[in-house]
């Protein structure tokens, strides 16, 4: 009898207690909608809030809730951009090794104006399947020509802009798939070394890692850079489709001691890189930056930009013309208008430069048209994630294609679109260790190189379907695109091939 008292005395207590809890949780809240309400009705800025105090505050809420929720429940598979969940999930499942056939038909809407089409040929071989890419020979006429693998390589992506452990699998990744990794513009850090890959070195206009302490480009540090037998070429960054004009940006937040001592810059303050080289204002100035590099590390040597106004080209190719074919770049790498990017502009993302469905053949065609297309490669980037656009790309006439966010999306990027800040949540954008816990460099590797292959398989596949063996034997003849009236139109129409002059005429 006294044990149940005494126990139901506890109990009673404990209930009074919580009781008052209670009370005193609600009376805070309720204290605070107060306060809200009154800070609301009482500010001038804010007419919403005004108009509706308290509630009126939900709408930044769910706007922002919006951005995670959107994918997973209400956005169609494929209305999503950048890119839409159709495309994430081919990569996703490219990446884990897993089935990657789906069934009961096609939900891509066969009817829009400028719908990519291929042409099957009629009679297929049977004997084998999917067609292979023979490597192929970047600057012949250098010291050290290089001899590209793969036809699919990962774009640049500087140390900064993306983490250690990202730059880690992408560098053993590179390597199992035998594909080149480009650094980006924030210069070689010891982890794109991490895998034994090619490396393309990108020379920004800031010119990090390769510049003397006043930002000019130091001829010692580039033939130190030369000499690793990993780096393959040299690629001057001109502009990157997302902002052309502009120079890189890295938000202080990313600027950690590490990222400030590999780009000679002060820890936690913006990095923004110049909007060009100091010293490549015109045509002839190109040329001669890439000749001097060329001279000085043996390797082949191109640049990297958006087409404006095609014209351009013009101009350039004609001063290559008086110089002679030697002194040309050894590629040219063509991005897209809508490019990714660690940080840039709204403005810039969406409103300059060409696409690369323009860009890429009218570079292509004008190759041709001043006789460079043997002596220049031409590497094409921007939204060529899944085998149908980077078959699309060699068809038109690249000989590579070079890729960013898809190799993000096998590190597990969700598009998260937080890159801009240091919060990425998958770890791949930004330098929290506690966030970069969730990518484990070796798992990622290995998603890395089944993505890869994934690529080069099913771009193999079209090829086979379009009846060649080689899918850099893919011409524009095999592509048709659909028009305003819903009839197809051979790609080859819209860009006839011209023919390059006779040699006489150079
Ligand atoms: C996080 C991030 C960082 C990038 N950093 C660079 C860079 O340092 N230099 C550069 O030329 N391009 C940079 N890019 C652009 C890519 O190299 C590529 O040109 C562009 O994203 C288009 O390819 P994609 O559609 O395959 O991503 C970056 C892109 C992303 C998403």
């Amino acid at each position: 009898m006294t044990e149940f008292a005494d126990s139901s005395g506890w109990l009673f207590q404990f209930l009074a207690g919580a009781a008052i809890l209670f009370i005193f949780a609600i009376g805070t809240v309720f204290l605070l909608l107060v306060l809200v309400f009154v800070s609301d009705v009482t500010q001038r800025k804010d007419a919403v809030r005004r108009n509706f105090p308290v509630i009126g505050r939900l709408r930044h809420f769910f706007t922002e809730l919006g951005k995670f929720f959107r994918q997973y429940f209400f956005a169609m598979d494929r209305e999503e951009m950048p890119f839409n969940r159709e495309q994430r999930n081919w990569v996703y499942r490219a990446a884990a090794g897993t089935d990657n056939t789906v069934p009961f038909g096609s939900t891509r809407s066969l009817q829009p104006e400028g719908t990519i089409l291929f042409a099957n040929a009629a009679y297929p071989d049977s004997d084998f399947y999917g067609a292979d890419a023979a490597p192929l020979v970047i600057g012949a006429g250098c010291r050290r020509p290089y001899a590209a693998l793969s036809f699919f390589n990962i774009s640049g992506m500087s140390y900064g802009a993306v983490s250690r452990p990202a730059v880690r699998a992408l560098s053993k990744g590179a390597e199992l798939a035998g594909c080149w990794l480009n650094t980006g513009e924030g210069g070689l850090s010891p982890w794109h070394l991490d895998g034994d890959c090619d490396i393309v070195f990108q020379i920004g206009t800031a010119r990090y890692g390769c510049r003397t302490e006043d930002g000019a480009l130091s001829p010692e540090r580039l033939k130190e850079l030369a000499a690793h037998d990993r780096v393959r070429m040299f690629e001057i960054k001109l502009a990157q489709g997302a902002k052309p004009g502009k120079g890189g940006i890295l938000p202080g937040a990313k600027v950690t001691a590490e990222i400030a001592e590999i780009r000679g810059i002060p820890v936690g303050e913006d990095s923004i890189s110049p909007n060009r080289h100091p010293d490549i204002a015109n045509d002839n100035q190109l040329i001669d930056a890439i000749n001097r590099i060329r001279d000085l590390t043996g390797k082949p040597v191109g640049f990297k930009t958006v087409i404006g106004e095609p014209r351009w080209l013009d101009g350039l190719f004609e001063a290559i013309a008086r110089r002679g074919q030697g002194c040309a770049p050894d590629f040219i790498t063509v991005d897209s208008a809508d490019g990714g990017t660690g940080a840039a502009p709204l403005p810039l993302i969406d409103y300059l430069g060409l696409p690369i469905q323009e860009s890429l053949p009218r570079l292509v065609d004008k190759l041709n048209e001043y006789g460079l297309r043997q002596r220049i490669r031409v590497i094409a980037s921007g939204k060529l994630i899944t085998p149908g656009p980077v078959a699309w790309a060699l068809a038109a006439g690249a000989d590579f294609v070079a890729n960013a966010r898809g190799f993000m999306f096998a590190l597990g990027c969700i598009q998260a679109l937080q890159c801009n800040r240091n919060t990425c949540p998958t770890g791949i954008t930004t330098h929290q260790r506690r966030l970069q816990k969730g990518l484990d460099p070796a798992d990622k590797a290995e998603r890395v190189w089944r993505y890869h292959r994934g690529i080069e398989a099913e771009v193999g596949i079209i090829a086979h379907s379009c009846g060649v063996h080689d899918p850099r034997m893919l011409r524009r003849r095999h592509c048709r695109i659909v028009t305003d009236n819903g009839a197809t139109v051979p790609f080859e129409k819209l860009y006839p091939d011209v023919t390059p002059p006779a040699h006489h005429d150079l």
